[in-house]
C-alpha cells in the first residue's frame, strides 16, 4: 500500500513526514517538478527513521508519475503558496493548470485513488479535481475545514486556557477568509456550550481571528502555513486508509446537501475506506444557513474563473 503526496513544498513535505511517522502505509511517495527538491525531502526525513523509530519509506521523485503507481491516497499540495497580502482565490489561474495536470497524470497510475486535495483556492480546486477526474464524489476531498477548526480551537482554548483538545468546534462552508463560518453556537467545552464560558464580543473577535488564521500566519511567515495544514492532510489520510470514520468538516461535492448543488463546499463528512462516506446534517439555523448560501455563492462564483482559463 502506498500513499502519494504531490508537491514537496512546506505543505506537502510536512504532510508527507506525518504520515511517515505515523506509519500510514509502508511507502509514502513525494513527487515535486523541481529538479532533485522531492528526492532531498525524502532523503532527509528517511535520516530522522533512526532517530524517531518508525519505519515507513519515503521515495522522493522528480515528476515520476510511474513511481506513484497502486497508490490508495494522492494528496494535492502542488500550486502556488498566498504571498503576504494576497488571497487564497488570487491563485486561482496558476493553480488550475497545475491542479488538473497532476490529477490526469496520477489518475493514469492510481485509477482507484481518494483524492485529497489541499492546494488553494482549495474549494474550487477541489470542485475541479472532481470534474477532471470523472470518479465517484465521494473519492474527490477538499481538506480546508479541519484546518480551520483546528485554528478555531485553538483561538478558543487560547482565550478560555483550556486544553484545544477538549473543545469541539466546526468550521463549514469555503476556506477563504470570508467565506468561512465558524459555528459559535455549536461549539462547545466538554458538552458545554463555550458561549457559557466566553462572552459574546470575545467569541465574535475568535470567529474573525479564525477566519482570517491562514492570513496572519501568511504575514508572519512570508509563505502559508504548512504545520497545521500539513497535520490536518495527514489525519484525513489516516481515517481513509485506517478506515477510522471519523467525522472532520471537509470539501466535498453537495448534491442538494444543505441547500446546495453543483459545488464543492466544507460540510461534516464520514471519513474512512471509501473516501468521504455520509454527511452529518448539522440542523443549520437561519443565520448560519445564510452565511452558507452566502459562502457558496462567492465559492460559485470564484469556479466560474475555471471555465475562462
Ligand atoms: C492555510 O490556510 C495553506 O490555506 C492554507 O494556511
Amino acid at each position: 500500500m502506498k500513499i502519494t503526496v504531490v508537491g514537496a513544498g512546506n505543505v506537502g513535505a510536512t504532510c508527507a513526514e506525518n504520515i511517515a511517522r505515523m506509519e500510514l502505509a509502508p511507502e509514502v511517495v513525494l513527487l515535486d517538478i523541481k529538479e532533485g527538491f522531492a528526492e532531498g525531502k525524502a532523503m532527509d526525513m528517511m535520516q530522522t527513521a533512526a532517530i524517531q523509530g518508525w519505519e515507513t519509506i519515503i521515495t522522493g521523485t522528480t515528476g515520476d508519475y510511474s513511481k506513484t503507481a497502486g497508490s490508495e491516497v494522492v494528496v494535492i499540495t502542488s500550486g502556488l503558496p498566498r504571498k503576504p497580502g494576497m488571497t487564497r482565490e488570487e491563485l486561482i489561474g496558476t493553480n488550475a493548470g497545475i491542479v488538473r495536470s497532476v490529477v490526469e497524470n496520477a489518475l493514469k497510475y492510481s485509477p482507484n485513488a481518494i483524492f485529497v486535495v489541499i492546494s488553494n483556492p482549495m474549494d474550487t480546486m477541489t470542485y475541479l479535481a472532481a470534474k477532471v477526474s470523472g470518479l465517484s464524489k465521494n473519492k474527490i476531498i477538499g481538506m480546508g475545514g479541519i484546518l480551520d477548526s483546528s485554528r478555531f480551537k485553538y483561538f478558543l482554548s487560547q482565550s478560555m486556557g483550556v486544553p484545544a483538545s477538549d473543545l469541539q468546534g466546526t468550521v463549514i462552508g469555503g476556506h477563504g477568509d470570508t467565506t468561512m463560518i465558524p459555528l459559535t453556537r455549536l461549539a462547545t467545552y466538554q458538552s458545554s456550550p463555550v458561549s457559557s464560558h466566553v462572552p459574546s464580543e470575545k467569541l465574535a473577535e475568535i470567529k474573525a481571528a479564525t477566519m482570517v488564521g491562514g492570513a496572519t500566519l501568511t504575514g508572519l511567515l512570508g509563505t502559508s502555513a504548512w504545520y497545521a495544514p500539513g497535520a490536518a492532510g495527514a489525519a484525513l489520510v489516516a481515517s481513509i486508509v485506517r478506515n477510522e470514520k471519523k467525522v472532520f468538516p471537509c470539501c466535498v461535492s453537495l448534491n442538494g446537501e444543505y441547500g446546495q448543488s453543483d459545488i464543492c463546499l466544507g460540510v461534516p463528512v464520514v471519513i474512512g475506506k471509501n473516501g468521504w462516506e455520509k454527511i452529518i446534517d448539522l440542523q443549520l439555523n437561519e443565520e448560519e444557513q445564510e452565511a452558507f448560501n452566502k459562502s457558496a455563492n462567492a465559492v460559485r462564483s470564484m469556479n466560474a474563473v475555471l471555465d475562462s482559463l
